[in-house]
């Protein structure tokens, strides 16, 4: 088996290298991808650095600060957001020494080589209930931000968190963006942090969940990014053409109504599921492959929403594998690009131009990212890639079943309330979009 691998990562080398030898234009926007690990069948990361070179992908986001995963990046250029967990919020609260531990054990040993350009401080902490955690949410970012200051790093590393759009009470007309009047005493004052310190906003943002939730009334083409009539919003005109933007910008209009306009709003987290229960409507591979290439297509076209045309959307697509040890519907386990061994799970057309609606053959690797001579060569070196490592990956199989990965307390709790919310709270937060595309469908 020792020999089957290092035979393999030897000719996956020469391709590599082979490939990058081939004129590379890359005018296109990069995205980025999420990286969770709630699985017990996942790759060694070092091979998923190989994996995710062969993609267009240059930004990582992790739910931990796996010092593997980063130091298996090193020297890629790859940057990453690193998290840290729920379940440690109350204690960095106002805990200068413990927030600046971690930052000197999961930040500072990694860096230059490796690029972390973010912490992310808790996930989704307003969609649960536990208002402790809420109200020692900004006392920890607070607590990283001096320690990365203190610690040299405060031009590089900025600190957020991400939350679900669920922490508005009003999405639609997006120019009627409203935070939930319940979060504003936690929410103000974390605007001003933002503020203060020039990071971003981040969403966690699914389209698929008001689809699932009403998929009679919900358009299904606004939710893909396919050709449809698009919603007006009646206070600014604006046309929106998916539902994705139409969140981004209510975030942009929630933060404006508290006296912010100087936070960018950036998707922590957005994808579609290839596979779902009975009752997960839309839960398909078509639509999977739809959303997720109609967004890269949006992404590589350097696209902004109607409100910040100017603005290029910033998308970290969930997710990179499919995992298998994720609580809840089916859906929750098949949100991966790509199935443990390395194979993906559907085709993507990420386009070469096209603006939307595209349902063509799998061409990743199109003109849009490299140059026509070189393209037939490109797509199937990479076919050749792929299928290398998916041999490779499963000749260390073995010794990756044993890392199984530990899932902290508190994570699972929090990824319930993204990925599996109640389904009043998705119809709650949804109403307007609802009568909107039900409106849209009549038409
Ligand atoms: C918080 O939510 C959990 C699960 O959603 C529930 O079991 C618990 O009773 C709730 N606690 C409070 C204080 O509402
Ligand atoms: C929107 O368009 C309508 C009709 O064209 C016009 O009367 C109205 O003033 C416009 N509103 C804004 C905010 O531009």
């Amino acid at each position: 088996m020792e020999l089957c691998v290092r035979a393999s990562s030897l000719l996956l080398g020469l391709l590599l290298q082979l490939l990058s030898s081939v004129d590379v234009v890359s005018a296109a926007q990069k995205f980025g991808i999420n990286y969770g690990q709630i699985a017990n069948n996942l790759p060694d990361p070092t091979q998923v650095a190989g994996l995710l070179q062969s993609l267009n992908v240059n930004k990582v986001k992790l739910y931990d600060a796996d010092p593997k995963v980063l130091t298996s990046f090193a020297n890629t250029g790859v940057e990453f957001i690193i998290a840290i967990g729920n379940e440690n919020l109350q204690s960095m609260a106002g805990n200068p020494g413990a927030a600046r531990q971690w930052v000197t054990q999961h930040v500072q040993p990694f860096l230059p080589a490796t690029r972390i350009t973010c912490i992310t401080v808790g996930n989704e902490v307003f969609s649960g209930n536990d208002t402790g955690m809420m109200a020692s949410l900004l006392p920890a970012m607070k607590a990283i931000y001096a320690a990365v200051g203190e610690l040299g790093l405060g031009g590089q590393v900025t600190v957020s968190s991400a939350h679900s759009v669920n922490v508005l009470a009003t999405s639609f007309p997006p120019s009627s963006g409203a935070f939930r009047e319940d979060l504003a005493q936690y929410i103000q004052p974390l605007l001003d942090f933002h503020g203060q310190t020039n990071s971003p906003f981040l969403i966690n943002a699914y389209p698929f969940f008001a689809y699932k939730a009403s998929p009679g009334s919900v358009s299904l083409p606004y939710v893909l990014f396919e050709p449809n009539p698009g919603v007006r919003d009646p206070n600014t005109n604006l046309s929106y053409d998916n539902m994705l933007y139409a969140q981004i910008d209510a975030v942009y209009a929630a933060m404006k109504a508290m006296g912010h306009t100087d936070i960018g709003v950036r998707i922590s987290e957005t994808g579609w599921p290839s596979k779902g229960d009975e009752d997960e409507a839309g839960a398909t591979v078509e639509n999977a492959a739809a959303y997720n290439g109609n967004l890269m297509q949006r992404i590589a076209m350097n696209q902004g929403t109607p409100l910040k045309p100017n603005v290029p959307i910033d998308v970290f697509v969930f997710a990179l594998f499919n995992e298998d040890m994720k609580p809840g519907p089916t859906s929750e386990r098949n949100y991966g690009l790509f199935y443990p061994n390395g194979s993906p799970v559907y085709a993507i057309n990420t386009g070469a131009g096209g603006v939307s609606g595209r349902t063509g053959p799998f061409d990743p690797y199109s003109a849009q990212m490299f140059s026509s001579a070189s393209r037939l060569a490109m797509t199937s070196g990479m076919g050749v890639v792929v299928l290398l490592g998916a041999l490779f990956l499963r000749a260390s199989s073995a010794r990756t079943t044993q890392q199984r990965k530990k899932v902290p307390s508190g994570f699972e709790s929090s990824f319930q309330t993204n990925g599996n919310q109640p389904l009043s709270r998705t119809i709650e937060s949804f109403p307007r979009v609802t009568t909107i595309a039900a409106t849209i469908q009549r038409e």
